[in-house]
């Protein structure tokens, strides 16, 4: 099969399950709420199918979020528009400021902390949110993002089955809260920049062994203080916020083989990572087809995704980019929103781009990215390698992990020369071992068992079946670590061989002073004798 034949069949799959699905596994039409407040169009545009769905479906659903879908055909979809959280993210400079603290991990931890308790006040306190729970007093299930611990009291208020999502790997919290093991050094936290994900060396083992834990402590630590805040608004007989932690019925992850290292999971966690918001291909507009087709000698796409601010970047990285592109045989297009002067001929700059569209286009050629991953699988999915810039968050793990599977190379964003950046973009353009590579990474990413939409909505409905999903529960789930480690049963084998050495060591003493003794009694009789 050549690969875009292969490519078309996956598609045209992907498409035709909507159809056929509505048919399978009945569910009587439930009251689902979405609770989605990290403003951030990747971690939204993921789950927007979901809702899409559901709601089709035939399920009533609300959903909390700071990108509506505004579709007016979904009339089962109701979308409160969450305008001043995302106002909240753009005052706080959420962004800019994880790119700036990324630099060490406690800066980080402490960043996403203080985040945490703002956001909280925020989302109990809103208007809006209270309006949300003032109309609506009965939901069947809620669908949460497992990100910030902010939204646990609202989830909570509900005292129905809930599921947490993400649009990559979820937060470490949530995958204790389900009983999933979270190893420091097999699952290294994304947000640490660790060279070889499969292989670390001691200072990264160490560095990842003291972030887990930290982060565990700390995080566990403000737990109640935000419980306090969200009862002062949501009532006083709210569960603990650590009680409706671990009451999560499942976990939908985003992670994916190629995109992650291996974790083992229970069976309430489903991996939903091969790319829900890949929709179906349209027709480019008119000036980018014309660009692309005209580039015989091939084109590379330049975006930084849509939380990379283009004022964050200095004028020297500007100048390098520009400076580089004019002196290269392809077509670039670049998604900046910044205002450039002296734009080459062979350079289309534009503010927002169909970045799905665009590289599906058979010219494109190479894909510069930050490195979020549904960039990543938009990239995969057509078979194109990378040059990753990674800025913040995942981004770090997941060029990490690419440059470790081979299908593109790492670019230090601080290091970015004219030189640094035509080097490595010959290196993708002109060594054939990049492409195969993707090829191979994009054939896997494409062999899916059923498309992680279906299996969202089946698990999501199995859930509301089911009123949870208490049989899935793992026992380690509130289980004290003496127990899990079974440090009373070592103890108790260490004592049995300490025992048995000190008897042994008693044994051999007695024997030892009998046998002396024997020996000079003989001794001494002789000489009286
Ligand atoms: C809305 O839900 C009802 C059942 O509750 C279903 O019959 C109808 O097709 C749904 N409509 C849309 C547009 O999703
Ligand atoms: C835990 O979830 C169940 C449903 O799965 C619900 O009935 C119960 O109220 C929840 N408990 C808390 C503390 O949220
Ligand atoms: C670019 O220029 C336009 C018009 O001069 C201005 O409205 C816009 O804010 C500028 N954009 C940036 C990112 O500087």
């Amino acid at each position: 099969m050549t690969p875009n034949c292969d490519i078309l069949i996956h598609h045209t799959k992907r498409f035709m399950f909507v159809l056929g699905f509505i048919l399978i596994a009945e569910c009587e039409s439930a009251k689902i709420l979405g609770i989605m407040p990290t403003s951030s169009f990747s971690h939204q545009i993921v789950f927007q199918p979901l809702w899409k769905e559901l709601s089709l479906r035939g399920h009533q659903v609300v959903v909390l979020t700071t990108h509506p879908i505004n579709d007016k055909s979904l009339t089962n979809l109701t979308e409160v528009h969450l305008d001043s959280v995302r106002k909240f993210f753009k005052e706080l400079r959420f962004y800019d400021k994880l790119a700036e603290n990324a630099e060490t991990f406690i800066d980080l931890g402490l960043y996403l902390k203080s985040v945490t308790i703002k956001l909280t006040y925020h989302l109990v306190k809103s208007k809006l949110v209270q309006n949300v729970l003032r109309t609506n007093r009965v939901f069947d299930l809620v669908i949460a993002e497992a990100h910030f611990p902010s939204i646990l009291g609202l989830i909570g208020y509900y005292r129905c089955p809930w599921i947490g999502v993400s649009s990559m790997d979820p937060a470490l919290q949530y995958h204790l809260a389900i009983g999933n093991p979270v190893h420091p050094v097999l699952n290294p936290d994304g947000n640490l920049d660790i060279a070889d994900l499969e292989n670390l060396n001691f200072f990264e083992r160490f560095s990842s062994f003291i972030y887990r834990n930290a982060y565990i402590h700390e995080f566990k630590n403000e737990l109640p203080r935000l419980t306090a805040i969200s009862r002062e608004y949501l009532g006083e007989d709210l569960p603990s916020l650590s009680e409706i932690q671990s009451n999560v019925s499942m976990l939908f992850t985003s992670a994916h083989p190629i995109f992650h290292n291996l974790r083992p999971v229970h069976a309430n966690t489903i991996f939903i990572g091969s790319g829900i918001h890949l929709r179906k291909p349209e027709i480019l507009s008119n000036n980018l087809k014309t660009f692309l087709d005209e580039a015989k000698g091939g084109a590379i796409y330049f975006s930084l995704g849509s939380n990379v601010n283009a004022n964050i970047l200095n004028p020297d990285f500007k100048k390098a980019l520009l400076d580089t592109f004019a002196n290269l045989p392809y077509h670039v297009l670049l998604k900046l929103d910044a205002n450039l002067t002296d734009v080459p001929k062979n350079v289309l700059v534009q503010k927002w781009m169909p970045q799905q569209d665009i590289l599906r286009h058979p010219n494109v050629k190479l894909f510069i990215t930050q490195g979020g991953l549904q960039s990543l699988q938009e990239a995969i999915t057509n078979d194109i390698p990378l040059i990753g810039i990674p800025f913040f968050g995942d981004q770090l793990s997941n060029v990490n992990k690419m440059v470790k599977r081979g299908y593109g190379v790492k670019l230090d964003k601080k290091g970015i020369t004219k030189e640094s950046l035509t080097n490595a973009i010959k290196e993708v353009m002109e060594n054939p071992k990049y492409r195969e590579k993707a090829r191979e990474m994009g054939a896997i990413f494409r062999d899916e068992e059923v498309p992680s939409l279906q299996r969202a909505v089946y698990w999501t409905e199995y859930v509301i079946r089911h009123k949870g999903a208490r049989h899935l529960r793992s026992p380690v789930v509130g289980m004290p670590a003496w127990k899990y480690y079974m440090l009373d049963v070592v103890g108790f084998l260490t004592l049995i061989v300490v025992l048995i050495v000190i008897l042994c060591f008693v044994l051999v003493k007695v024997s030892f002073w009998l046998v002396l003794r024997c020996f000079t009694n003989k001794k001494s009789k002789k000489k009286t004798n």
